[in-house]
């Protein structure tokens, strides 16, 4: 039996550590998937289609692996478009090496496309995580701002802290400061405030998954945005690869939406006044907690879709376009 290990940024110990994590058969990477340790539409592709090819190499039961790492995450498209090509490829380690190269080449096509919405001086609000950690690099909603940057333009990014895991608080923070990029985290409720003081030039989130009409699933809190963005006269764009698209839901309606334990949203983890990490309870004490993980937007509050194919409108016929 061969053993092969996928390494993995451990996301859940960010912005406090940067550890990388030795996943050394499919079933630790399931769990890593399942953990959000690999979070992130991509990420969590390319890590299912390197759990795949690990089945392969330890001579698992392959249907019954293909079942385990599709039940890790139920929302995001990539997981299943991954573990169906590894699945079906001759070779399973060079398929899953290759999704995970498109999605570099991929995430550096929707920078190129996006960065040409941002003028210099945009102030532009993103939500959630989107950048390239949750990709294998570039990521999608902050690709075009991380080429703008390298174009000489100067922007400046409202980053929505995106509770309860606080996606955007710790790791587009994380990454933005990496980057050198001028940021402020806002409270999830703060952006309707912004966009009516117009605070805000242009909104550009990522997307989980791409019905076949333009309904896209992302991040809790994203259609609150996008209604938001419709009413102050936005532009609301939606960047992601178009293997998160799936023409087998024909409407948002048919997304899977995952629901999480409900302890992420009565307790944090931050660090303590002795730098030790620490989680509390920030909820009254007993209290219960619903935690859907994603919502879905409809089409008509989208101004467009940035793939790497270039930028269309969430139309039927505009989704059709990307996916011949
Ligand atoms: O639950 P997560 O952190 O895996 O959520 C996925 C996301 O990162 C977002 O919804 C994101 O905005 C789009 S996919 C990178």
């Amino acid at each position: 039996m061969r053993r092969a290990s996928v390494f993995l940024i451990d996301q859940n110990l960010l912005p406090f550590k940067f550890k990388i994590f030795n996943s050394p058969d499919y079933k630790t990477t399931c769990h890593a998937i399942k953990i959000m340790m690999a979070r992130g539409a991509g990420a969590i592709g390319a890590a299912a289609g390197f759990a795949m090819a690990q089945a392969f190499l330890q001579k698992a039961n392959i249907e019954k692996a293909r079942k385990e790492i599709k039940s890790t995450r139920p929302t995001a498209q990539n997981l299943f478009y991954a573990v169906e090509r590894v699945f079906n490829a001759s070779n399973p380690v060079k398929e899953a090496q290759i999704i995970a190269d498109e999605d570099v080449a991929n995430c550096r096509k929707i920078g190129e496309h996006g960065e040409k919405l941002i003028k210099s001086g945009s102030r532009i609000e993103t939500h959630c995580n989107a950048g390239w950690l949750a990709f294998v690099d570039y990521g999608t909603a902050l690709s075009p701002i991380y080429l703008a940057k390298k174009k000489g333009k100067k922007c400046f990014v409202y980053v929505d802290e995106t509770r309860p895991r606080g996606q955007g608080a710790r790791l587009t923070a994380w990454e933005l400061a990496g980057e050198k990029i001028p940021f402020k985290i806002i409270p999830d409720n703060a952006g309707a405030f912004l966009m009516s003081r117009g605070e805000i030039d242009l909104m550009i989130v990522g997307a989980d998954r791409i019905a076949a009409n333009g309904d896209a699933a992302n991040k809790i809190g994203t259609l609150e945005k996008a209604i938001a963005a419709k009413e102050f006269g936005i532009p609301f764009y939606v960047a992601a690869p178009t293997s998160t698209i799936d023409l087998n839901c024909k409407s948002g309606k048919a997304i899977p939406i995952e629901e999480r334990s409900e302890d992420e949203v009565l307790f944090q983890t931050g660090l303590n006044s002795k730098s030790e990490t620490e989680k509390v309870l920030v909820c009254s004490p007993g209290a219960k907690a619903f935690n859907p993980a994603f919502d879905v937007t409809p089409a008509k509050y989208i101004t467009g879709m940035i793939t790497e194919k270039g930028i269309v409108t969430p139309t039927v016929a505009g989704i059709k376009s990307l996916t011949r």
